[in-house]
């Protein structure tokens, strides 16, 4: 069990990459049948940002990498692995962390990618503690990047208004003796709701026939008031579990980084732990649900305005497709 006196990992550096383009809700009026008052009353979003036709998710996972790698003080070759959380990957293979590899010019290092949606970070961030605390690895490059434009139906209403693309990343290393540090990272999936949140077409399962494409099957498929139940009921008790695991009450809990789906589940989430939604970091208004992503934008955003400072106590959980979710408490 980790011992919340002696971490093992810690965040050296944070970093992100939103693409220029806006598509506000304005703009989704004029796509399909929705409002600006339904999406903000229901979801919070004001509008998200969309990767330009030539870029790939390791184009912004590359800036998010490199901005991180820089606040670490660290260059790409004193890397030991890097892990990318996505599923969005460049191409079906090789891994977007082996196209990241080359890009940032780091060395032979094991290099791969989570498919855990929009839980794919806190699991990326798991998977690096396991190796840096283990000895095994030094520095561990995570990354959570998205281009769920490209796996949209922009003719669903449903679905289109939610996501967003964009990167973030952190550099972990092992823990100084300044009490920062991963204190406790829980990990869950329930496949009892994979129809719920999918991509029907395009697998080993559903080919990408002329017929599946016209049906829209190689884009997301949401069962959202499904999903909703299980967020706020999962990403609570994912909480508690991380908290119970460090010894820590939620009333030691500075700052809590969700993941950005819906403003509504954040707000329960938030009356259940009973942590006040002000202690909450919240971009969703700006970038709406970038999935993997969304996490560490937050938290990079938060560091860098110095709403988190050093020796806070933050609070992740996230939850996606699978359904996956997970938490994680760190110490800054
Ligand atoms: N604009 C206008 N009306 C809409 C829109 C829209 N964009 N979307 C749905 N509606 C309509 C529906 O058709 C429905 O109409 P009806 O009552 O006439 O049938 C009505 O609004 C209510 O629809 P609900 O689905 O009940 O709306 P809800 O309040 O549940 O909000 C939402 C939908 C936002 C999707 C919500 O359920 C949600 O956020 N779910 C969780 C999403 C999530 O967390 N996903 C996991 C992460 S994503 C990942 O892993 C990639």
């Amino acid at each position: 069990m980790p011992s919340v006196s002696a971490p093992k990992s810690c965040i050296l550096g944070t970093g992100a990459y939103a693409p220029d383009r806006v598509l506000s809700n304005a703009d989704l009026e004029r796509l399909v049948d929705t409002s600006d008052a339904w999406i903000t009353e229901r979801t919070g979003i004001k509008e998200r940002r969309v990767a330009a036709d030539d870029q790939a998710s390791s184009d912004m996972a590359l800036v998010a990498a490199q901005r991180a790698l820089e606040a670490a003080g660290l260059t790409a070759k004193d890397l030991d692995m890097i892990i990318v959380g996505t599923v969005t990957p460049d191409l079906p293979m090789p891994a977007c962390a082996a196209i990241l590899q080359q890009k940032l010019g780091a060395g032979p290092i094991p290099s791969f990618d989570i498919s855990a949606a929009c839980a794919g970070f806190i699991y990326a961030m798991s998977i690096a503690d396991q190796f840096i605390r283990s000895g095994a690895q030094k520095h561990v490059l995570i990354v959570g990047v998205e281009l769920l434009s490209r796996i949209l139906n922009m003719k669903d209403r449903t679905t289109c208004v939610l996501f967003g693309d964009g990167a973030g990343a952190a550099v972990l290393g092992p823990a100084k003796a300044d009490g920062a540090g991963i204190l406790s990272t829980k990990l869950y999936t329930d496949s009892s709701l994979v129809g719920s949140l999918c991509i029907p077409a395009g697998g080993s399962k559903e080919r990408l026939t002329p017929e599946a494409l016209g049906a829209q099957r190689d884009k997301v498929h949401m069962a959202g008031q499904d999903i909703f139940k299980v967020a706020v009921k999962n990403l609570t008790s994912a909480s508690r579990s991380a908290l119970e695991q460090a010894e820590l009450p939620s009333s030691a809990v500075r700052w809590v980084v969700p993941h950005q789906a819906n403003l509504r589940i954040i707000a329960q989430v938030a009356q259940r732990l009973d942590i006040p939604l002000e202690r909450f970091v919240l971009n969703i208004e700006k970038y709406g649900n970038t999935s993997s992503a969304s996490i560490p934008i937050a938290l990079d955003e938060a560091l860098r305005d110095g709403r988190i400072e050093k020796g806070d106590t933050v609070l992740m959980c996230a939850l996606g497709a699978g359904i996956s979710w997970g938490s994680a408490l760190v110490r800054v």
